[in-house]
């Protein structure tokens, strides 16, 4: 628990890091997972709290956060708002008041960005974006992990996002301007991302309707569902749209030919990418997934004490 009253540092989305403090916490990340499998303990949150607000189900960030703040020597509680006040009703302000009196860290995964933001706002301790309708940060940490681990330093090389204009979209959008990459967006029309969130990175960013011309010579490609949660009503006119948008290994082939494919999961085979391509030798989702736990242990160590 914070006794200092500074104001803390938050993650809600990529924008707030610089870019030396993104590659050093990606260097950092690399370090603790070298650690871990080492067997070397590292108990550097002893006694600190991380209290983990889910408003959308999980299976990635739930289980990197709870073993992540364990492995670090913490604790995390789980709040659904199905048993805590939030689901009847309390402000967001009132709750972030009290969680945040309680507990050093707050990780909140939520539709409104603004639900994030509001909370930051009254909230003592550090607060942490797991995935909002807007952006998904932590994913983008594990991404640009494990394209470093596996083919170097992303800067200047090419990207191509193929799917939906949505949160991971978005992050691969900041992530661009962040660590200085090319990104082609390929999606069609009416599931463009949001003009707010190009702009800034617009000299980085172009848009296709043609994945074949998104994916010509990336360095690494990766999609998303068609429809994230919140828009299961959603499925079957999406489905329409997103058709021909699958990452298959046509698209594949017009990629580097040591291109990786990375998708935050969960997939879903034959909607947005065809089995041989998340399963065949470009992909390197597994590792992707698993580098959720070293990115976020990573982040925690750095908002709790670098910034306490
Ligand atoms: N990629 C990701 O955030 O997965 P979960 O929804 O399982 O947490
Ligand atoms: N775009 C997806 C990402 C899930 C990790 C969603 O918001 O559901």
């Amino acid at each position: 628990m914070d006794l200092s009253l500074h104001t803390p540092r938050h993650l809600l989305s990529l924008n707030d890091l610089s870019r030396a403090e993104a590659l050093a916490l990606i260097e950092r990340a690399i370090e603790l997972k070298r650690l871990l499998r080492a067997g070397i303990e590292h108990r550097v949150l002893a006694g600190r709290t991380l209290a983990m607000i889910f408003e959308k189900s999980s299976t990635r960030t739930r289980v990197s956060f709870e073993v992540g703040m364990a492995q670090l020597g913490g604790h995390a509680l789980f709040l659904s708002p199905r048993d805590t006040q939030l689901g009847r009703g309390e402000p967001i302000e009132d709750s972030a008041r009290v969680i945040s009196r309680m507990v050093d860290v707050v990780m909140i995964r939520t539709f409104s960005q603004d639900t994030v933001e509001r909370f930051a706002a009254c909230s003592r301790v550090p607060v942490i974006n797991g995935l909002t309708d807007r952006f998904h940060p932590c994913q983008l940490l594990a991404d640009m992990q494990t394209y470093i681990e596996h083919r170097g330093s992303i800067q200047g090389r090419r990207v191509a996002w193929i799917g939906d204009g949505n949160n991971m979209c978005h992050s691969f959008i900041n992530a661009a301007r962040l660590f200085d990459f090319e990104l082609r967006i390929a999606c069609p029309e009416g599931f463009d991302p949001d003009p707010e969130v190009l702009e800034p990175a617009r000299d980085r960013c172009i848009i296709t309707r043609d994945p074949l011309e998104a994916a010509e010579d990336a360095d690494l490609i990766s999609t998303d569902v068609w429809a994230s949660m919140g828009q299961e009503d959603e499925q079957a006119q999406r489905a329409a749209a997103f058709a021909p948008y699958q990452v298959t290994e046509a698209v594949m082939a017009r990629a580097a030919s040591d291109a990786v494919f990375m998708h935050c999961l969960p997939a879903h085979r034959g909607e947005e990418v065809a089995a041989p391509v998340i399963d065949g030798p470009h992909s390197v989702v597994w590792d992707e997934a698993e580098n959720r736990l070293h990115a976020q242990k990573a982040l925690l160590e750095f908002l709790l004490t670098s910034h306490s």
